[in-house]
Formats: C-alpha cells, sequence, structure tokens
C-alpha cells in the first residue's frame, strides 16, 4: 500500500532544483518538469528490467563535508559529486539531495553508443516496416543515431512473419529485445507465454514450446513494441498511420468501457487502440473489444428506411418511414404496445425513448442483458456497454430483462398489438418468427438485419457506436463520451435523430437541435446527471454513480509490479542453482529457457 503522504524530496535535474514524492522514478520526475529521456525498455506500466540502457544519464549526490552536511560552493549550492559511470534513470527512484544531467556530453554520447549497438543487426527498411511514423527506434535515430553504419559485416538474419499467435505477427529480426512484451504476458495479462532463448547476437522473442500468444490481451504486446517487430495481423500492411485520423471515444463491447482511439480514413475503421484511463482501463483493452467493430462495414448493413407495403418491404424516404411508424403505433392503446430498448443505447438515446414511452402511455419497456465470461483484468460480464445508464434514465425498479419473458408471452396471446425494437433482435425474446409475422406492427431500429427484421412494418436504420457521438455509463458508475469517427453509410441515420423524430411524429416532445440539448434535458431531468453537460464529461469521463458491486476492474498496477518482482526473484533464486549444475559456465552463460513458468 503505497504512502498517501510521501515526504518530498529535493532533486537536482539539468541544474534546476525540483521537489518530488518519494517513490517517483528518476524519468519520470524528469518528464514531469518537461525533461524527456529517451526509452526503450521501461513502460510506466511494467516493471523496469532496465535491459536497453537508453535511458543512461549522470547522476550524483551533494558532497558531504565533516560535519555529514552538504558542503556548499561560492554560490551557496551544495556542491555534486558525480558518479563515474552514467547510471540508468528507469529502474531508480528519486533520492534526496540527487542530481542528475540528461543533456551532457557524456549522455549523449551513452545514447549514441547505444543507438549505434541497436542498429547493429536491425534491418534498415522503415519504408515497409508497418511501425514506420510509430517507431522510437526511428524518432531516436533521428536525436542520437548516426548518418553511416561502421558495422561491415553481415547482419544476423532471423526469423520473419512469424505468427506469435492468431492476432499477432514477429518480424524478429526488428525486436531490440526490450522485454516489453514479454513482461506484459506476465504482469497484466497474467500468461507467461513469451521468452528469450538463444545468446548474444543470435537472442530471439518466441512463445513458449507449445504454446502460442494468443490470450484476450495480446494485441497490447503490439501498442507497447517499441519497434515494428510485432505487429497485429488484423491491422498490419493495412494503412499507413500517419493518414488515419484519430478519434477519441469508448469501446462499446462491454460494461468495462475502455477508452480508445478509432484509427480512419475516408469512413473506413481501420483500428481501434487503448487510451490512457487509470480510472478505467489503465493502457490497455481486450482483443475482443479491440476487433469488435468488423460488423460496422458488413455488405448488409441496413442503408435505406423500409416500410412494408403489399407484404414486402420497400425503401422510403425519412419522413414517410418515420410517420408510418408513427401512425402505425398510434392507432393501438398503451397497454397493447411494447418497447424493447437496448443496453448498447446511449444514454441521448435511451432518454428520448422515455419520451416515446410517455408519449404514447407505454407500461412494458425492458432492455435486453447480454452476459458473458469475464475474467479479472478487464473484460466484465456484462456485455452491454450502458446498463447503467438504462437504468438511471429508464428508471426501472426491476432488473435489466426482468419483463421480457412478459412481453413475449403478451406478444404470443396477442395481448401486445405493436412491438417497437430499439436496437436488439426481437429473437432474443424468445419469439420465433412466426409470431413476429403475425404481429400488426413491428417497428424495427437497427444497424444489421436479422430475421426479425424481415417481418417488420417498419424499418429504421440506424448508426453504429463509431458512427455517433453521445454518452454511456460504464460498470464502475463512469460517464463516458462515445465520439463520431466514421459518418454512417447510406441514408442511415443518428439514432437520436430518428427517436426525436418519432417522438415529435407521435406529437409528444419539443424541438431538440442537437445532441447537447438532449444531454441538457437529462440533467435537468436526471439526479445524476445533474450539472453536467457533453463537454463538462471531458475525455476521460466523471464518475456519477458509486455501486455496490463493482464488475471485475483492473489490479493495481503495484500489485502487478509485486507480482514481476516475484517472478524475478524465483528466477535469480533458479540461476545459483543452474550455476552448481554447470560450474564450467559463467553467469553470463545461463539461458533464460530456463524461466520457472507461473
Ligand atoms: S518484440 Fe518488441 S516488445 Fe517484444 S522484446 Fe522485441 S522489441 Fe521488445
Ligand atoms: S474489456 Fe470490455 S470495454 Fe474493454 S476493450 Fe474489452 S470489451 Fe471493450
Ligand atoms: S529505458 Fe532504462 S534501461 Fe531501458
Amino acid at each position: 500500500m503505497s504512502d498517501p503522504n510521501p515526504p518530498m524530496f529535493n532533486v537536482q535535474i539539468d541544474g534546476v532544483w525540483h521537489q518530488f514524492p518519494k517513490g517517483t522514478r528518476v524519468i519520470e520526475a524528469c518528464e514531469q518538469v518537461g525533461v524527456f529521456v529517451p526509452r526503450y525498455c521501461y513502460h510506466k506500466k511494467l516493471s523496469s528490467p532496465g535491459n536497453c540502457r537508453m535511458c543512461l544519464i549522470e547522476m550524483g549526490f551533494p558532497r558531504l563535508g565533516p560535519d555529514r552536511k552538504p558542503e556548499l560552493g561560492a554560490d551557496g549550492i551544495p556542491i555534486i559529486n558525480w558518479m563515474p559511470r552514467p547510471q540508468i534513470c528507469c529502474a531508480q527512484d528519486v533520492a534526496d539531495g540527487m542530481a542528475v544531467r540528461t543533456d551532457s556530453p557524456l549522455v549523449k554520447d551513452c545514447r549514441h553508443g547505444v543507438m549505434e549497438f541497436l542498429l547493429i543487426n536491425h534491418p534498415l527498411d522503415c519504408p515497409i516496416c508497418d511501425q514506420a511514423g510509430e517507431c522510437l527506434l526511428q524518432e531516436f535515430s533521428v536525436d542520437y543515431g548516426n548518418s553511416q553504419s561502421r558495422f561491415l559485416e553481415n547482419k544476423v538474419k532471423k526469423p520473419k512473419n512469424v505468427q506469435l499467435g492468431p492476432r499477432v505477427t514477429l518480424d524478429d529480426e526488428r525486436c531490440i529485445l526490450c522485454s516489453r512484451c514479454i513482461r506484459f504476458c506476465q504482469e497484466i495479462a497474467h500468461d507467461d507465454v513469451l521468452g528469450f532463448v538463444d545468446r548474444g547476437s543470435h537472442t530471439v522473442l518466441t512463445a513458449h514450446p507449445g504454446r502460442s500468444l494468443e490470450n484476450n490481451y495480446s494485441l497490447n504486446t503490439v501498442d507497447i513494441c517499441p519497434v515494428g517487430a510485432l505487429t497485429s495481423t488484423d491491422f498490419r500492411f493495412k494503412m499507413r498511420v500517419w493518414f488515419l485520423k484519430e478519434t477519441k471515444s469508448i469501446c462499446t463491447s462491454c460494461a468495462t468501457g475502455c477508452n480508445t482511439v478509432i484509427g480512419t480514413r475516408e469512413d473506413v475503421i481501420y483500428r481501434q487502440t487503448p487510451r490512457e484511463n487509470d480510472r478505467v482501463n489503465s493502457c490497455w483493452m481486450c482483443d475482443y473489444g479491440r476487433l469488435n467493430y468488423k460488423y460496422l462495414e458488413a455488405e448488409d448493413r441496413l442503408l435505406e428506411p423500409q416500410i412494408r407495403s403489399e407484404g414486402r418491404l420497400v425503401p422510403a424516404d425519412w419522413p414517410t418511414a418515420v410517420g408510418q411508424a408513427a401512425l402505425q403505433v398510434k392507432q393501438f392503446a398503451a397497454s397493447e404496445i411494447a418497447i424493447v430498448a437496448s443496453g448498447r443505447m446511449t444514454n441521448e438515446e435511451l432518454w428520448l425513448t422515455t419520451q416515446l414511452v410517455n408519449s404514447l402511455g407505454v407500461k412494458w419497456i425492458d432492455i435486453v442483458p447480454r452476459r458473458g465470461d469475464g475474467d479479472d483484468i478487464l473484460l466484465s460480464r456484462d456485455r452491454n456497454p450502458n446498463t447503467n445508464g438504462a437504468r438511471l434514465i429508464l428508471g426501472s425498479s426491476s432488473e435489466p430483462g426482468a419483463k421480457l419473458m412478459a412481453i413475449a408471452d403478451a406478444v404470443r396471446s396477442g395481448g401486445i398489438k405493436a412491438l417497437v425494437i430499439l436496437k436488439e433482435n426481437a429473437m432474443h425474446l424468445g419469439l420465433s418468427v412466426e409470431e413476429l409475422a403475425r404481429l400488426p406492427t413491428l417497428i424495427v431500429m437497427n444497424n444489421l438485419p436479422n430475421a426479425a427484421t424481415e417481418k417488420a412494418s417498419v424499418v429504421l436504420p440506424a448508426c453504429g457506436f463509431a458512427e455517433k457521438r453521445g454518452s454511456m455509463v460504464n460498470g464502475t458508475g463512469r460517464l463516458q463520451r462515445l465520439n463520431r469517427a466514421t459518418r454512417p453509410p447510406g441514408n442511415a441515420r443518428d439514432d437520436w435523430e430518428i427517436l426525436r423524430d418519432l417522438v415529435q411524429a407521435i406529437g409528444g416532445g419539443d424541438s431538440l437541435h442537437s445532441i447537447e440539448d438532449v444531454f441538457r434535458r437529462i440533467s435537468e431531468t436526471v439526479p445524476k446527471f445533474a450539472g453536467l453537460s457533453l463537454s463538462k464529461i471531458g475525455d476521460l469521463g466523471v464518475h456519477i454513480l458509486h455501486m455496490e458491486e463493482l464488475p471485475p476492474t483492473l489490479p493495481g498496477d503495484e500489485e502487478a509490479i509485486q507480482q514481476a518482482v516475484a517472478i524475478q526473484a524465483r528466477r535469480r533464486a533458479v540461476r545459483p542453482q543452474l550455476h552448481q549444475a554447470r560450474p564450467h559456465l559463467g553467469a553470463s552463460s545461463i539461458e533464460p529457457k530456463a524461466a520457472p513458468r507461473r
């Protein structure tokens, strides 16, 4: 447990004194005051093995006089005793009176030297490397690389295009052996699957025998690989990264709501990557959520509003389709209408759904629960991203899904004559296609067709999560925003606009011109949203709800790092035994193949 009020230490960075709390890494302290120290192996969410040496700096401490007090120079400032050799700053915490130099001639020399070593065997194929544009080796080469190589020998050839797992491809010759990917698998994904084998220049990264990198977090290794060694099989060679438009949003594949960046070009999504938010997902996201966007480009996306005419669905314009939908539901009594909404809808859409409910006087309203296997890392068992938003806005006292069976029974018995299905598949209610076909009115708003859509009397094509703006409340009660990364295809419309028009066509609601207007109405009517606006939510969200039972969240980084330190300690304990077994071998001859599995 970290001290909530740690003592502050005075630290001199490049001649300027600053104060940092005890326990701050030197590399982080430098960054906090705007001094960036280049690094490859260091990642702030992982343990620090200190193996790349790119972060070498000069370090010193005040010279102490006979009275054990710092000696002061003529300018009244403590005289620093500089250590004779450079030190790495990624594995060292600040100490009181410490001084560091990050831009001295010695430090620059060290960086040039490290770069030269790293590039000895690294292929010079940046133009065809998928990491180009976001490669640390490229970036630091500009500052510390040499324009010419002194290396005349042949480069070591290493395996190329190795499938480390179903989603990750390895080009071993580009690996700079930083071990970030190995540590991520051990410390965060809890799947000790990667390791180094062979020695010296021939060391390669590989999966342990009989294993493959297939855990649900495997693509995070691609994010943190500082070079182009690990690439996403899904994304590689599809698009140069500098062409991508980046939109900050959230994943909507489960209740965790991991913060993301959606990379798009010309309305096509090329990738999703995690965005750092220590209150939600740290720096990570799961592969399931990351790749769950392909359906937005499905060939059978609903593109046009449709109405049933002479027994078949025919395209219509929006005013006609919305007018028809309103006309059809209005002919029934409130007790004969049911609305099935979705925990995938945004708060704004759910609030407009309540307006629909109020305009029609409907009593039958529920959302479809969606459950799957969770884990103790990020993935929640609740696969609806906005169950909490639905609870707050629909104001239901019962659990999501509690009324669905009764709704289905009422449809079967003929008690319900008009069913409005919003962003869900009516088949999930347990109704057969025949039973749906018997309904006089079935209004469907969705992105993709399904068996129920075929039987609809009106089809309203809507947007996917990356095509709209809005807000959701995640499983821990954090209100977050999703943003529009691409335009919807065809004539599909923003869900909130469809619902607003439907409410107005039915005869309720007042003018709402923008999604900000809708959010403002939520903040006026739902107490937990009081005082908020879409812009006040910010990129990292705000906590609005304290849940009694929280869904699985990320274990504390401290805990993960302690686990890693324990693994390394166990490894060190194994090494002396190996020495005894092979006394003729020096310490450097022990290959890491013998690492114990966790
Ligand atoms: S593959 Fe990338 S992350 Fe893994 S050790 Fe090599 S350079 Fe580091
Ligand atoms: S854990 Fe949930 S929210 Fe996060 S990326 Fe995976 S599916 Fe998406
Ligand atoms: S970043 Fe410090 S040794 Fe690699």
